[in-house]
């Protein structure tokens, strides 16, 4: 049975002492009973605030990116081995804001992907479709193909220690959802695609869906068979709606 995973992708949002209070108000709200684990991600600057106010807390904290480099000339960039070094525990790779705006490549978030696990972190591989790429009913070819490339690189043992999260782009943040049936079929090709390399790694790697999930939609998503959390933004920014999530995940996964 796979432990269900709620992540909150803070984007560029927050500050100290917002942050401050919603980490306040999350801590208030973990069931000790539940199963469902939690991780946020905030912005770089707050990952040491983060680490202080979840010290003997069970959330996990992590980045948004990661340089596919281990050190040296890369202004801007940080590397894995500073986020492990910070108390991170995960990092997200290949969100389609980074694919999309920021020109990151198959090859580069393999890259990126690699140099995580390098350093000792769990990668959060995220995928996903345009609504165009959907409406050519390319979907499953093109998470086929962004899952395959880091296959490729990784290898399949890699996955051992690694989480996707199946985020379709014309989901995320516009409120418009991927019905549970859509979510689930393309949840099933991601897992039947790992499987296909073994069996075993492929059943127990968790994937997380992520585009507009909300306390309202949540449980009918969160109850598909091949979605073991979720990867939120927008309503991961309050703790009520992020924590009234994490408890359908303990009802329903
Ligand atoms: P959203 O974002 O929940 O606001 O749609 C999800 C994400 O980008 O991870």
């Amino acid at each position: 049975m796979r432990t269900p995973l709620i992540a909150g992708n803070w984007k560029m949002h927050g500050s100290r002492a917002g942050i401050g209070r919603l980490l306040t108000d999350i801590r208030a709200q973990i069931d000790p009973n539940g199963r469902a684990e939690l991780l946020v991600v905030p912005p770089f600057p707050y990952l040491d605030l983060v680490a202080s106010q979840l010290d003997g807390v069970p959330v996990a904290f992590g980045a948004q990116d990661v340089s596919a480099h281990a050190e040296g000339a890369y202004t801007g960039e940080v590397s894995a081995a500073m986020l492990a070094d910070c108390g991170c525990t995960h990092v997200l790779v290949g969100h389609s804001e980074r694919r999309t705006l920021h020109g990151e490549s198959d090859e580069s978030v393999a890259a990126k992907f690699m140099a995580a696990q390098a350093a000792g972190l769990c990668p959060v591989l995220c995928v996903g479709e345009t609504l165009a790429e959907r409406d050519q009913d390319r979907t499953e070819e093109v998470v086929q193909r962004q899952v395959g490339r880091v296959l490729k690189e990784a290898g399949i043992a890699a996955f051992s220690r690694a989480v996707v999260a199946y985020e379709p782009v014309w989901a995320i943040g516009t409120g418009r959802t991927a019905s549970p049936v859509q979510a689930q079929a393309v949840h099933a090709v991601i897992r039947a695609q790992l499987q296909a390399e073994d069996a075993t790694i492929g059943g127990q790697v968790r994937i997380l869906y992520g585009g507009s999930v909300k306390p309202d939609n949540a449980a009918e998503i969160l109850a598909r068979e091949d979605i073991d959390g979720g990867l939120i933004g927008g309503a991961s920014l309050q703790a009520d709606s992020f924590m009234a999530i994490y408890r359908a995940a303990n009802q329903v996964c």
